[in-house]
C-alpha cells in the first residue's frame, strides 16, 4: 500500500457555527476559528475539515449554498478566509472543505433564473416536471421527510429536492452544470486548499425517467433511496471530477458515500481507479436503527458492529483506505450511543476513541468528541434548530402519531445533539460567546470542558493527545493490517494491527460489567506490553486472562 501524507495525517472537523464565537452574536464564524488553531495543534490534528462556510440563507446550516465562491456574512469575510488558510498552513496543518454538488440553496442566482420562466437558459440546471394525477410527479420522499417535490407557482411545475425544499437539486445530467462545478471546483483548489469532503454525493445520479417507487403500505411517500442512491451511472460523474479537477491537485478527497457498497470499492476509492481517497461509510452509524429506520432506535449488537468494521478494515486491504469515524455534525454523540455518559461518561469516551482511532483509515474527530460531549437534553421542540427535526415532527403529527414518542425519538436521534456550542470553560455558555448561542449549550460544559480537562492529567482530552501521539509514532498503526479477533464475545472487541514484524493488540470492553478477557492463543508467545489504557496498569494484565474493568481499553504492543 501506497505511503502519502493524508494516510498519516489526523483529522478534527468543525461545524463553524457552534465552534467559537468571535464577535459575540451567538454564531461561531471564522476569526473564532483563527482564535483556536493553536489548540487543535497542540491537540496534534494534521487536517482540518471545515462544514459548509459559503454564502447560505442557512435553512440547512450552510449546506444550502446561494453562492459557492462567497463567505457566509455571520461567518465573515473572504479575507477572513484568506487569514484562517495561512494561518493553518503556518502551523503545518491542512484544510479541507466541504463540497456540496447536489443541490444549491433556492437563493442561488442559477435557481432563481432557472425558476423564473420555463424558457430560462438554466430551466434545465435544476430538475422540473408536470405534476402527476394532481399530485407530485412521483411518490418520492425527501430525506428530510415529506414529499421531494415543491410546487412553484411561477411557471406551474414542481422541482426536485431530495433535502430540504430550499435545497433543490442539481440536474447532473446538464453538461452546463458539471461544467459550472468543476470551474468552482479549480477555483478553490488554485486558492491552494487542501482537499475537499464531497457532501451527499452518492445522491447525484438519479434513476432514468424518475418514476414511483414501490409503495405496499400505501404511504402518503415512500423512501426513494432506489430511485436516487447509487443509481447505475453515477461513475461517469465522478470519474470525470476527479479527471476534470482533483487529479491536478496533490489533496485529500472523501466522500460522504452512503450506502456504497463495498463491491464498487475499487471505483470509489482504488489507489489508482477510485475517484476519491476514502469514503465515510455509514454502516456502524445505522446500527442502533429501529424497526422504523432511521428515526426509530433499538439496541445495537456486538456482533453485527464487529461484522461491519471487519468487512471494512479487512475488505479495503490493498485496495484502498478507510476514513474512520464515530462522530460528525450529523449524527448523535458517540457517548451517549455506544458508551455510558450516566455512569462511566470518561471511560467510556476514552474507550471509544480507541476503538476506532487505531484502525487502519484516517481518523476524524468531531469538534467536541475529544472531551467526551454528550447528547443534550432538550425539552421543548422549539429548543430545536434543525430543519429535519420540525419536518419529522410535522409529519408525524400529520400522521396522527403520539408527541411524546415523536419528541423522545427527536431526543435520541436529533442532529442538533451534535451541534451544541463547543464546551471550553466554565463560564457562562462555555466560553462560546459573550452573546446568546444560536442553540442551548448542554448544561453540562461545567463539569465538561476544554479548560479544565487541559489540567486534569487522566481527562479525555489528554487521552486523545496520548492516542495520536501512540498512532503517528507507529507505522503499524497506520498501515498495519487488521484482524478482528473474538468473533463471538458479546462484550469485548478485540483487533490487532500487525506491519513489518511488529504488532499491536487492541482491547476494549464495551460495557459496564467485568468480563473475562483471555488473549487469542495466536497471541499466546508473544511478550505484551501495554502502552496505552483508560485504568491505571495492573499486574494481571500481564496474565494470558484477565478480568476487565467497566468499559476498559488496554492496547498491548506485542513482541516475539
Ligand atoms: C449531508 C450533510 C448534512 C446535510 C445534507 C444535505 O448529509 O452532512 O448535514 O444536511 O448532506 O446537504
Ligand atoms: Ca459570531
Amino acid at each position: 500500500m501506497r505511503k502519502v501524507w493524508w494516510k498519516e495525517a489526523v483529522a478534527y472537523q468543525i461545524y463553524p457555527r457552534s465552534f467559537m464565537d468571535s464577535n459575540g452574536d451567538g454564531v461561531g464564524d471564522i476569526p473564532g476559528i483563527i482564535s483556536r488553531l493553536d489548540y487543535l495543534q497542540e491537540l496534534g490534528i494534521d487536517v482540518i475539515w471545515i462544514c459548509p462556510i459559503y454564502k447560505s440563507p442557512n435553512d440547512d446550516n450552510g449546506y444550502d449554498i446561494s453562492d459557492y465562491q462567497d463567505i457566509m456574512d455571520e461567518f465573515g469575510t473572504m479575507e477572513d478566509f484568506d487569514r484562517l488558510l495561512s494561518g493553518i498552513h503556518e502551523r503545518g496543518m491542512k484544510v479541507i472543505m466541504d463540497l456540496v454538488l447536489n443541490h444549491t440553496s433556492d437563493e442561488h442566482p442559477w435557481f432563481i433564473e432557472s425558476r423564473s420562466s420555463r424558457d430560462n437558459p438554466k430551466r434545465d440546471y435544476y430538475i422540473w416536471r408536470d405534476g402527476k394525477d394532481g399530485g407530485e410527479p412521483n411518490n418520492w420522499e425527501s430525506m428530510f421527510n415529506g414529499s421531494a417535490w415543491e410546487y412553484d407557482e411561477t411557471t406551474g411545475q414542481y422541482f426536485l429536492h431530495l433535502y430540504s425544499r430550499r435545497q433543490p437539486d442539481l440536474n447532473m445530467e446538464n453538461p452546463q452544470v458539471r461544467q459550472e462545478l468543476i470551474n468552482m471546483i479549480r477555483w478553490w483548489l488554485d486558492k491552494g486548499i487542501d482537499g475537499f469532503r464531497v457532501d451527499a454525493i452518492t445522491h447525484i445520479k438519479k434513476l432514468p425517467g424518475l418514476p414511483d417507487m414501490p409503495n405496499p403500505h400505501k404511504l402518503r411517500y415512500v423512501d426513494a433511496m432506489d430511485g436516487h442512491r447509487n443509481v447505475e451511472g453515477i461513475h461517469d460523474f465522478l470519474q470525470l471530477f476527479k479527471r476534470e479537477a482533483f487529479a491536478d491537485y496533490d489533496i485529500m478527497t472523501v466522500g460522504e458515500a452512503s450506502g456504497a457498497p463495498i463491491s464498487e470499492a475499487d471505483r470509489w476509492i482504488g489507489e489508482e481507479n477510485g475517484a476519491f481517497n476514502m469514503i465515510f461509510q455509514f454502516e456502524h452509524v445505522n446500527l442502533d436503527f429501529g424497526p422504523e429506520g432511521r428515526w426509530d432506535f433499538g439496541p445495537w449488537e456486538m456482533a453485527k458492529l464487529k461484522g461491519i468494521m471487519k468487512k471494512w478494515q479487512t475488505g479495503l486491504e490493498g485496495i484502498g483506505w478507510n476514513a474512520l469515524y464515530l462522530e460528525n455534525h450529523d449524527q448523535p454523540r458517540s457517548v451517549s450511543r455506544f458508551g455510558d455518559p450516566d455512569n462511566y461518561p470518561k471511560e467510556s469516551a476514552k474507550m471509544l476513541a480507541t476503538f476506532f482511532m487505531l484502525m487502519q483509515g484516517t481518523p476524524f474527530i468531531y469538534q467536541g468528541q475529544e472531551i467526551g460531549m454528550t447528547n443534550v437534553v432538550f425539552k421543548e421542540l422549539t429548543d430545536y434548530r434543525d430543519v429535519e427535526i420540525y419536518n419529522f415532527y410535522r409529519e408525524r403529527l400529520m400522521d396522527g402519531k403520539d408527541v411524546e414518542e415523536t419528541m423522545r425519538r427527536i431526543a435520541y436521534r436529533a442532529r442538533d445533539n451534535a451541534r451544541t456550542p463547543m464546551q471550553w470553560d466554565d463560564s457562562l455558555f462555555g466560553g462560546f460567546t459573550t452573546g446568546v448561542p444560536w442553540i442551548n449549550i448542554n448544561p453540562n460544559y461545567r463539569e465538561i470542558n476544554v479548560k479544565r480537562q487541559l489540567q486534569e492529567a487522566d481527562s479525555v482530552l489528554n487521552y486523545y493527545k496520548a492516542l495520536i501521539r501512540l498512532r503517528k509514532e507507529n507505522e503499524a498503526l497506520i498501515y498495519g493490517r487488521y484482524d478482528g479477533w473474538l468473533d463471538d464475545h458479546p462484550e469485548i472487541f478485540v483487533y490487532s494491527r500487525t506491519f513489518e514484524g511488529r504488532a499491536f493488540l487492541i482491547v476494549l470492553n464495551f460495557y459496564g460489567n467485568a468480563p473475562e478477557f483471555t488473549v487469542p492463543p495466536e497471541f499466546a508467545g508473544f511478550k505484551r506490553d501495554v502502552v496505552l489504557s483508560n485504568y491505571p496498569d495492573r499486574p494481571d494484565r500481564k496474565q494470558s486472562s484477565f478480568t476487565m474493568r467497566p468499559y476498559e481499553a488496554v492496547v498491548f504492543r506485542l513482541e516475539r
